[in-house]
């Protein structure tokens, strides 16, 4: 069975490398499932051949939060994606960079602010990361955060507690009425749903109230939600309740995803201070040319992008996808039958050493010279296809940015006794939370 190997992921990538790139397994209860890492099946799964293989929603708590982008299929998620796409591209996100370099600004001068009269410090990293990356997500969405009645709760902290109770969600998906018993997990469960539905319910009313005047129109052209509400109000046709279903999903795929992310990248360079230096020396370079920030120089840190590219590939945050195999799947020529759940292992295919060189070693160079075209179904972390991170984009930027003034301006370094395992709670998060030693790099 999976899931039995010490640290999250980890059982996966050894299959892969005893048994080769289609691996068939047995789950909870003893349900089959097939695991495929090999670059051929998952070009069939995510690509080819995707209305054969169609998502197993492993977020049991999907049907009760509205993530539809998240677990929607076929013509009803390509129409919702073809709406929402234009306002994820670079160009449309490029208008939006002030706010982006602002909040990553922030971050570092809050950094610097802990250093006041020190050297060095031990600073909770992880958390500093997550509180810019969701400030930068609500900003560009959202504008305006609407004040909520029980204001003890947190939007944030009510999704993530939903997100941290989800190896229960995995058992409910084999057993579906664990889900519904009245045990505390579930309670809690259920509480957090409900505060995160109603909090997109504030955010509509707060927005719908804003279309009554001249001005809160203007207003509700500078971030996303207002842009999609004043479309569904034009001849753009997406209704208020997708409108509804999009807020729920940017919360849940954009909030957490991007800072955990960054906080491997910075765990990873904790330990390799020359690499640190190597970054600094190419922000300042870039600086000295340039003296400002904007989109087309952070496209210059090409070190950089391949260390980050490096550690997404090391430690992917989204490790699986889940399939379900429909009439006449097929996989590189064998026959799955009807039914049968398909993991698309995102992780063990860049980990996969019939395929990458070294694929254990921490090796940017490997990403520099070259064109991602090599990769191509090798390197996946925002996945492939029709269902590809659709804030691939702002992932992008968010990272470069706060990377780059982070590592021009500190140095990382592990404190005593550090001790960080990768562990699954849908997504592979750090456990306990990262905290580093911080000291200013002049
Ligand atoms: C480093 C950060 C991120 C990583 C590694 C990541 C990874 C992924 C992956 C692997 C998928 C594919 C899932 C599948 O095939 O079913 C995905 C889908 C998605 N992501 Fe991200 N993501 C990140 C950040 C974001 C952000 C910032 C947003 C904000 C909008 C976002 C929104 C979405 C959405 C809406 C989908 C579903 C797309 C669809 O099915 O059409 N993600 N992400």
């Amino acid at each position: 069975m999976e899931g039995s190997g010490s640290e999250a992921g980890e059982t996966s990538i050894n299959w892969v490398r005893k048994y080769g790139g289609i691996v068939h397994y047995r789950h909870l209860l003893g349900e089959h499932r097939i695991l495929v890492a090999d670059p051929q099946g998952l070009r069939t799964i995510l690509v080819k051949e995707d209305e054969k293989f169609l998502r197993d929603i492993q977020l049991g708590i999907g049907s009760r939060l509205n993530i539809v982008l998240l677990t929607n299929d076929g013509a009803e998620h390509s129409y919702q994606r073809k709406l929402v796409n234009p306002h994820f591209t670079q160009m449309s996100l490029n208008a939006s960079f002030d706010i982006f370099l602002e909040q990553a600004q922030d971050l570092k001068n809050s950094v610097e602010d802990q250093l006041k009269g020190v050297t060095e410090k031990l600073l909770p990293i992880q958390n500093m990361v997550t509180d810019c990356v969701k400030e930068f997500i609500c900003r560009y969405a959202f504008g305006e955060f609407p004040k909520m009645e029980d204001s003890s709760q947190n939007i944030v902290t009510a999704l993530m507690s939903a997100l941290s109770l989800s190896p229960i969600v995995s058992f409910t998906q084999t057993i579906p009425i664990l889900g519904w018993l009245p045990t505390k997990s579930n309670r809690a469960l259920a509480k957090n749903i409900k505060f995160a539905n109603d909090f997109v319910k504030k955010l509509m009313e707060d927005k719908r109230a804003k279309l009554m005047t001249d001005q809160g129109k203007e207003e509700m052209k500078k971030d996303l939600v207002g842009r999609l509400f004043l479309e569904a109000d034009s001849s753009k046709p997406l209704t208020e309740d997708q409108v509804a279903g999009l807020i729920s999903t940017i919360i849940f795929a954009g909030f957490q995803t991007t800072s955990t992310a960054i906080t491997w990248c910075l765990h990873i360079l904790s330990e390799k201070p020359d690499i640190q230096e190597k970054i600094a020396q190419e922000v300042a370079e870039v600086m000295v040319h340039d003296g400002c920030w904007t989109w087309s120089n952070l496209d210059k840190l090409v070190y950089l992008d391949a260390v980050f590219k490096e550690s997404q590939r090391l430690i992917p945050i989204v490790s699986s996808v889940l399939k379900k195999a429909q009439r006449g799947a097929k996989i590189n020529g064998y026959d799955i039958p009807e039914g049968t759940v398909v993991v698309a292992h995102l992780g063990a295919a860049m980990r996969n050493p019939h395929v990458w060189e070294d694929p254990d070693e921490f090796k940017p160079e490997r990403f520099l010279n070259t064109t991602m075209d090599k990769y191509m179904y090798q390197f996946l972390p925002f996945g492939t296809g029709a269902h590809k991170c659709l804030g691939h984009q702002l992932a992008k930027v968010e990272s470069r940015l706060i990377l780059a003034l982070l590592i021009q301006n500190f140095i990382f370094e592990r404190p005593p006794g550090y001790k960080v395992r990768k562990a699954s709670q849908l997504l592979i998060t750090p456990n306990p939370k990262v905290e580093l030693i911080v000291k200013r790099r002049n």
